[in-house]
């Protein structure tokens, strides 16, 4: 097949329709009121116990984990009140032993770097009482109170044995008791919870908290009463101002798992290789086509078909290319950046190590193609998910009665952060999905630092659970839209 239509035969698997978007829409929302109805679901809806989003005034010093993303970070947050906050933080490799290897392991090795951390960097926290640690756990976790969750299953490359079932706050916990290290693990939150509580302290009340990093997920809040999986007992409990009481309900929905049964999801060739080969075939279906951790793989895919098909680099590979992950999203990220075909080119030298001698005419044209591709498919069903949580909570429009305060979405992860154009092509999924007036509402914005924020924030409303002062339930607000803020952008 000449190489046009070679490359136009693959494009329905990426350039996706806008029938195809409604489509996956629809199914999206049906799995998310699935997972809200019944436990053992792909996308879990997990209940995080946090009942609101904070408003700002938040004060208090607490530590806080961030596990998950690339690295492991240990951070002091002092919220001070008044939207600010500073963090002191120190970053610490997990080596793939340690993610693959006995989960004891790997805990022991968490909690020697919160010691190391308390040692070398010192913490302002002063008191007999052991400090309270946030522990931002990025992984599902079937939360059964703001300080309790089994380990559903491992994602992004983690493996490590022994955990899955586990409680991971206990995990945590005993490690730190067995090495006497004065610290209570009073909070477990996931980095999306982290990301909506930090980016409602900063900028006011936002309805979601999304990553698109290594993997992807995303948070919002619901009413209580809608996770009729808890049952009418804890429901009313819970509305009556129980233990974590209220009437809304932070809910982690694990929306990486989405379309595991593949009913609606554009799954090519290559992300079949991808997902056949990778230690978690047939789950996060979603997240394998959307998140940091893949894009350079399927890529990667792509193109060794193109070697092998004789119409790229003279059908000639190199060391990098045939290594399985190779080169990451920075490479796509990278390409999508490009300005010129010598740009291109460079590129293609440095990161794949490809001879400059077969890279003959056309070759650039093609890279640039593959990654365009790749990106455009991952951010337009990036918008797909942050569409159906709008449209599955009834922010597509102004409520009656009340004035448009729009719909704020808090994202973080290096995929947002960093390729070209991630912002735009959201929007214009949302743009066909919720029409222009309906998008027009969603205000989007990178929320940095959400798992330290974000976990500190949840150690607080822990706390006060725990200190069991009257204004425990209240220190949140159960704010679901933005206040002050209105009409499409960014911030
Ligand atoms: C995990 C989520 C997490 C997301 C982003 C996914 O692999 O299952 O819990 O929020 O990655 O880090």
């Amino acid at each position: 097949m000449p190489l046009p239509e070679l490359l136009k035969s693959f494009e329905p698997h990426f350039l996706l329709s806008d029938e195809k978007l409604r489509d996956v829409v629809t199914h999206f929302r049906k799995e998310m009121e699935g997972g809200l109805s019944e436990y053992g679901k792909d996308v879990a809806m997990v209940p995080s116990f946090v009942t609101g989003v904070p408003d700002g005034s938040e004060e208090g010093t607490f530590l806080a984990l961030d596990l998950g993303g690339t690295n492991l970070r240990v951070c002091e947050v002092r919220l001070f009140g008044e939207h600010k906050f500073e963090i002191k933080q120190q970053k610490y490799k997990v080596s793939d032993e340690l993610k693959e290897g006995q989960a004891r392991v790997l805990f022991d090795y968490i909690a020697d770097s919160v010691d190391a951390f308390l040692t070398d960097i010192g913490s302002d926290i002063s008191s007999n009482e052991p400090m309270h640690l946030g522990f931002t756990f990025s992984f599902p976790v079937e939360q059964t109170a703001i300080d309790a969750g089994k380990l559903l299953t491992w994602t992004k490359g983690f493996n490590a044995k022994n955990a899955i079932g586990h409680d991971v706050v206990k995990l945590l916990q005993d490690a730190f008791d067995k090495k006497h290290i004065h610290v209570r693990c009073s909070a477990l939150v996931n980095d999306t919870v982290g990301t909506l509580l930090s980016r409602s302290y900063q900028s006011g009340p936002a309805l979601i908290g999304a990553i698109f990093g290594t993997g992807t997920n995303g948070a919002y809040i619901d009413k209580t009463r809608t996770v009729t999986k808890l049952g009418e007992d804890k429901i009313s409990e819970a509305e009556k101002g129980g233990e974590h009481a209220g009437e809304f309900m932070v809910v982690n929905t694990e929306w990486g798992a989405f379309d595991n049964g593949r009913h609606c999801l554009p799954i090519s060739a290559f992300d079949n290789k991808l997902d056949r080969e990778s230690i978690n075939p047939r789950k996060q279906a979603f997240e394998k086509l959307v998140s940091g951790m893949y894009l350079g793989e399927i890529v990667r895919n792509i193109l060794l078909h193109l070697i092998d098909s004789s119409v790229l680099f003279d059908g000639y590979s190199s060391d990098v290319l045939n290594t399985h992950y190779g080169f990451d999203a920075a490479f796509v990220s990278g390409i999508e950046g490009c300005k010129t075909s010598d740009e291109v080119k460079q590129l293609i030298i440095k990161v794949l190590g490809v001879n400059t001698k077969y890279i003959t005419e056309g070759c650039t044209e093609v890279v640039q193609w593959a990654c365009r591709v790749v990106a455009e498919r991952a951010c337009k069903l990036a918008g797909c998910a942050i569409a159906a949580v709008i449209l599955h909570t009834g922010n597509d429009k102004v409520p009656e009665g009340e004035e448009d305060k729009g719909v704020d979405v808090g994202i973080d992860g290096s995929v947002a952060e960093f390729l070209p154009r991630f912002f735009d092509r959201v929007e214009e999924a949302l743009v066909v999905v919720l029409g222009k007036e309906g998008s027009s509402r969603v205000k989007m914005g990178l929320a940095k630092d959400g798992s330290g924020v974000g976990a500190a924030l949840t150690a607080l409303q822990a706390k006060k659970a725990m200190d069991q002062r009257p204004e425990s339930h209240s220190s949140f607000v159960p704010g679901r839209r933005v206040s002050g803020q209105t009409g499409s952008g960014r911030t």
